[in-house]
């Protein structure tokens, strides 16, 4: 794998709000997040959003969202997304990093994320980071399409899977 050496992951600032969501609407489409909800989200979480920049060029390539659920156990990967011709060169691993070490650096317990059934490279890349599944929730969005949940336990407690979650 390439290491992409020409791409830094660094925090999301504001100065990012439209790049990332011009990122957002070429990975997404119509399912894209908004600037509005990139700026409240830094607003409740500066240290959750993270971009990934091509230094050569000063464009945004890609970011994560994160969140942290009412009672601070549980984390949530909200968004992964990285263009297209960015792809397989560890930079959506980076970012996971990144998010995933804030996650556990806030002392949650666990960290839940979702994915299309069929979205393979989300589930490969989400399973790396020790996610697995534990449910399948039809009509999540209400749009007739399910979502996978999946579950990776940060520090010893419940898991969805022993709530009998599956
Ligand atoms: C999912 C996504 C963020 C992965 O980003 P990326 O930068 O290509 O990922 P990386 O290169 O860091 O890959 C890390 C690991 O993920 C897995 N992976 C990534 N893309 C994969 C693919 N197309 N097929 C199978 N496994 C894949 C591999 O295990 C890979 O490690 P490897 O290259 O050593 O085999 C990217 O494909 C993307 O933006 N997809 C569209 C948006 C999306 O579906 N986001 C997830 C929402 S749930």
């Amino acid at each position: 794998m390439n290491a992409a050496p020409e791409v830094i992951v660094r925090l999301f600032t504001p100065a990012d709000l439209l790049p990332c969501t011009e990122v957002e609407q070429a990975v997404y489409g119509s399912g894209a997040y908004s600037t509005y909800f990139f700026r409240q989200l830094h607003d409740l979480f500066p240290r959750l959003l993270w971009v990934a920049e091509d230094q050569r060029t000063g464009k945004i390539v890609g970011h994560l969202c994160a969140a942290i659920g009412q009672g601070g156990q549980t984390g949530w990967i909200l968004n992964t997304a990285v263009l297209a011709h960015y792809r397989r060169q560890g930079v959506g691993r980076r970012l996971m990093e990144q998010g995933m070490a804030e996650l556990r650096a806030a002392g949650v317990q666990r960290a839940l994320v979702t994915s299309e059934p069929e979205n393979e490279a989300a589930l490969r890349l989400y399973e790396r980071f020790g996610f697995r599944p534990v449910r399948l929730e039809p009509d999540y969005y209400g749009d007739g399409c399910d979502r996978l949940i999946l579950e990776c336990v940060l520090n010893e407690t419940q898991s969805l899977a022993d709530e009998g979650g599956k």
